[in-house]
C-alpha cells in the first residue's frame, strides 16, 4: 500500500507543480476570464427554439455539486489529466480518492479532505489559483453530508458557455482550416480565415466564382447540402448557413453550443445535421439536429476533449468521431448509442473516415500513424504512413476506391488495395501513389466521389490540386 504522503510532502509537490503549470494554466483562464462582455449571438430569425428534452427527476443537491465539480475541478482531475491521482469526473473516481487516500467521509462534508481544500488556506488549495465562494463551498459539504449522491447526466452535460468578446482576427491569419468539395464534385469551398470562397471545380485553374465573409473569427468546419445548394459554416458557438449562388445568409443555429464547431456532417438526405461542439480539454460535444425542423434531437459527450473530426458511413448507418482524447468513437445514427471505442493511437485522433466497400474504417493520429480498424471487431488491419510525419487530415472517397492523406510536410499519398496487415513488409500492406510535394503545412482535405480529384488547405492560406491518378499537382488560381 502506499503511504499518504505529508503534508510537507505535499507542500513541496504543489510548489513544484505551481512552478511548472499553474502560471500557463492561469494565464490562459485568466485570457478567457478577460474576454467578458457577453457575446452570445442572439437566435436568428427563423430559427425555432428546440422543444426541451424531458429531464429526469434530479436531487438538486446533487446536482448543484456536480456542476461545481464539472466546472471547477474536472479540467484538472479526469482520465490523461489525474492530478493528484484523484479522478473527479465519474463516481468510481471520486470514491477511489486519490494519493493521500479517500477524499469523502460520506455524511461529514465538514471532515471530508474534498470539501477541506476548497477552504482558505486548504492544503493543498483547491482550484489551486482560486477561492471558490461560500456558497460553493457549502453546496459541496451539503452534498457530502447528505451521502455525495451522483448524478451523471448532469456531470456529462456541456459546461456552461462563459461570455467572451471575439475579436477581429489579423489579417496574416488566414489558414486553411477546413475545404469542401460540392456532392458532385463541381465546386469547391474554401474557408480562409473567416471567407468563404466557391471556386469552379469544373474549370481549369479552379477559378473563384464567388467569395463572401462569413464572421470574424475563423471558420472551423463546413459541410454542403446534398444538392450542392447551401453550406454550413461552424465557428465559434455557431453555425451558419448559406446560400452558393450569392453567397447570402440564410440563417444561424447557436441553440445549447458551447465551444468551437470543430466538425459537421449532414445526412445524404439532409435531414440529419450533427454538430461536434469541442471545449479543449473539457469535452467534445455531439448535438443531433433535425434540420429541416430546425429542432434539437439530443446532445450528448462524446469525448473527454476536442473532437477533431466526423465521418458518415456510406449507408448513413454510422457516425463517427475523432477524440482529442486519443479514442475514435463510433455511434449508431438511429439509436445515438455508442457502438465502438477504437482504442490504440497514442496522441489525440486527428481525422476518421469510413471504408464504403468493406467494414472497415480508417484514422490519422498525431502519433504519426493511419490505422485502418475492422469496423466491428476493432482489430487493427493495417498501419499505413512513414511514421516520420503527422498525416494531418485523411478522406475515404466516396466510392471506396482511394484512402488519402496529407501531412504536416506538405506530403500526401493515396492507398488503394488495402491489405490485412500479416506482419509481412509494409509495403504489401497497400499500393501508394504519392503526391507532388509541396512547401506547405497542410491541414485540411477533401476529395471528389470518385476520389479523383484531391484538394488540400495549408496553414498559409493557400490550396493545393492533384490528380489521384498519377499525383501531380494542378495548377490553381
Ligand atoms: C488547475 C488544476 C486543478 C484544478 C482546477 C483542481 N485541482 Fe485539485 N489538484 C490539482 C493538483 C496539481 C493536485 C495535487 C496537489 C498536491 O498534491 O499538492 C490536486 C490535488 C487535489 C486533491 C488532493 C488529492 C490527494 O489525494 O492528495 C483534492 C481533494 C483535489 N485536488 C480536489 C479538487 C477539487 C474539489 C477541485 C475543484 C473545486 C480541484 N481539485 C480543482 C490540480 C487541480
Amino acid at each position: 500500500m502506499r503511504r499518504a504522503p505529508s503534508i510537507q510532502e505535499r507542500r513541496g509537490k504543489r510548489a513544484a507543480w505551481l512552478r511548472q503549470h499553474a502560471a500557463p494554466a492561469a494565464l490562459a483562464l485568466a485570457t478567457l476570464m478577460q474576454q467578458t462582455a457577453a457575446q452570445t449571438p442572439a437566435p436568428a430569425p427563423g430559427v425555432a427554439t428546440p422543444t426541451a428534452v424531458p429531464a429526469a427527476v434530479q436531487n438538486p443537491v446533487a446536482v448543484v455539486a456536480m456542476e461545481i465539480l464539472r466546472e471547477e475541478c474536472v479540467a484538472c482531475h479526469r482520465p490523461g489529466k489525474v492530478k493528484g491521482g484523484l479522478k473527479l469526473g465519474t463516481e468510481e473516481g471520486l470514491k477511489k480518492g486519490g494519493e493521500s487516500g479517500p477524499v469523502l467521509k460520506l455524511g461529514h462534508g465538514q471532515e471530508s479532505l474534498l470539501h477541506e481544500v476548497l477552504l482558505k488556506g486548504g492544503d493543498p488549495h483547491m482550484p489551486p489559483k482560486k477561492q471558490l465562494s461560500q456558497q460553493q463551498t457549502d453546496a459541496i459539504k451539503a452534498w457530502i453530508d447528505a451521502g455525495a449522491p451522483w448524478d451523471a447526466a448532469v456531470m456529462e452535460a456541456p459546461p456552461k458557455p462563459r461570455p467572451v468578446t471575439l475579436r477581429k482576427m489579423p489579417k496574416s491569419v488566414e489558414s486553411v482550416l477546413t475545404l469542401a468539395f460540392s456532392p458532385d464534385g463541381s465546386q469547391l469551398a474554401v474557408a480562409r480565415g473567416g471567407r468563404i470562397e466557391i471556386r469552379d471545380a469544373k474549370q481549369e485553374r479552379y477559378p473563384v466564382s464567388l467569395s463572401f465573409e462569413v464572421q470574424p473569427e475563423a471558420i472551423q468546419s463546413l459541410g454542403w447540402t446534398p444538392d450542392g445548394a447551401h453550406l454550413f459554416a461552424g465557428g465559434f458557438r455557431k453555425v451558419s448557413f448559406w446560400s452558393t449562388k450569392d453567397g447570402l445568409s440564410e440563417g444561424v443555429w447557436t441553440t445549447d453550443l458551447v465551444g468551437q464547431v470543430t466538425a459537421l456532417a449532414l445526412s445524404s438526405t439532409g435531414e440529419t445535421l450533427w454538430i461536434a461542439d469541442s471545449l479543449a480539454s473539457r469535452g467534445g460535444f455531439l448535438h443531433k439536429v433535425a434540420w429541416q425542423q430546425r429542432q434539437l434531437l439530443k446532445t450528448w459527450k462524446a469525448h473527454e476533449d476536442s473532437v477533431y473530426a466526423l465521418a458518415l458511413s456510406a449507408d448513413g448507418r454510422w457516425l463517427a468521431t475523432a477524440g482529442a482524447d486519443r479514442l475514435a468513437r463510433r455511434w449508431d445514427t438511429a439509436t445515438d448509442a455508442l457502438s465502438a471505442t477504437y482504442e490504440g493511437h497514442t496522441n489525440q485522433v486527428l481525422g476518421v473516415a469510413f471504408d464504403s466497400l468493406t467494414p472497415r474504417l480508417a484514422t490519422t493520429g498525431a502519433d504519426r500513424e493511419i490505422k485502418v480498424w475492422d469496423r466491428e471487431s476493432r482489430e487493427q488491419d493495417a498501419v499505413l504512413g512513414d511514421k516520420k510525419q503527422v498525416v494531418s487530415a485523411i478522406c475515404w472517397s466516396k466510392d471506396g476506391s482511394r484512402l488519402i492523406g496529407v501531412t504536416e510536410r506538405g506530403n500526401g499519398a493515396v492507398y488503394s488495395a488495402i491489405q490485412k496487415h500479416t506482419g509481412e513488409q509494409r509495403s504489401d500492406t497497400a499500393k501508394v501513389q504519392k503526391l507532388d510535394k509541396v512547401e506547405a503545412f497542410l491541414q485540411s482535405l477533401s476529395a471528389t466521389a470518385d476520389g479523383s480529384v484531391i484538394a488540400a488547405g495549408a496553414t498559409d492560406g493557400r490550396i493545393f490540386v492533384w490528380k489521384a491518378a498519377d499525383g501531380k499537382l494542378q495548377p490553381t488560381e
